[in-house]
């Protein structure tokens, strides 16, 4: 499905109905790409266009999955859920199953969105910065973050051409350039915008595959409070 040059022309998104999601989706458009977007409510999504292909199902079916990838030539995550105090599967759940299906369907390329607050040890950054990480980290977003830990695992090891990209908090902004690099980024906030065109660069970025990236809109801020009540409250 890529062309002869081996370009990446039609991508699934998982997620694609998420805030940052939707972005990407359009993003995608407007660069000219194919865009599968599976979402479990496709009466809900908002875009429509003659590239698009919204697939209704959830992506911890496997045959939903199939589906979806068997019409894709690379695979964008940006699936999501609350924070909760409950056990959360859906991060690895839909990575087992989007992992299994690239590879029966010869599909090389992975970009899967986790968060900065992923790791379990919150060792970098301004003093603040890693004891209001450590205090989320073992509470309210434990289950959540260790479910993408075991997602990254499962990607970091599948011997496809991967990359994990972790950013802070995000922001419902267009965006105004994105940070990325390997190394912890000590940068509090991302714009969507952002992050949507940071994923559909790194698409075609041979420099970033089988590597963890961390990225962040320098310069952005976030209200803690706010953001942390948004996100337990968003579904
Ligand atoms: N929000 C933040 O500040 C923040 C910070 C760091 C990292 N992240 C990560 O960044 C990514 C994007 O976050 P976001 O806040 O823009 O999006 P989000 O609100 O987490 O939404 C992601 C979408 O995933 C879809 N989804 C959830 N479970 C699904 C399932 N079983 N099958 C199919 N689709 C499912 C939902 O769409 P449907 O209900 O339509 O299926 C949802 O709209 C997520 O991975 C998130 O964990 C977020």
């Amino acid at each position: 499905m890529t062309d002869d040059t081996g370009s990446i022309r039609r991508i699934l998104v998982l997620g694609a109905n998420g805030p940052s999601g939707r972005r990407v989706v359009q993003r995608a458009l407007d660069r000219g790409l194919g865009v599968v977007a599976l979402t479990r409510h496709p009466e809900a999504f908002p875009i429509r266009h003659d590239r698009l292909e919204v697939v209704g199902g959830d992506a911890t079916d496997p045959a939903t999955m199939d589906a979806a990838v068997s019409k894709a030539d690379a695979v964008v995550s940006t699936i999501g859920v609350a924070y909760t105090w409950s056990p959360v599967d859906v991060y690895s759940a839909a990575a087992r199953h989007a992992l299994a299906t690239m590879r029966r369907h010869g599909l090389r390329r992975i970009v899967v969105v986790t968060s900065m607050g992923a790791p379990k040890k919150v060792e970098e950054g301004g003093r603040f910065r890693r004891v209001m990480g450590q205090v989320f980290r073992s509470t309210f977003t434990r289950t959540l973050y260790d479910d993408m830990l075991r997602m990254e695992d499962m990607v970091s090891t599948s011997g496809l051409d991967w990359t994990i990209v972790r950013p802070p908090g995000l922001a419902d902004e267009d965006g105004r350039g994105y940070a990325i690099q390997e190394s912890f980024l000590d940068s509090p906030a991302m714009a969507r915008g952002d992050l949507a065109a940071c994923l559909l660069d790194l698409l075609d970025r041979e420099d970033w595959y089988e590597r963890t990236a961390y990225v962040a809109t320098p310069g952005m801020r976030l209200e803690l409070i706010p953001t942390i009540r948004k996100e337990m409250l968003k579904r």
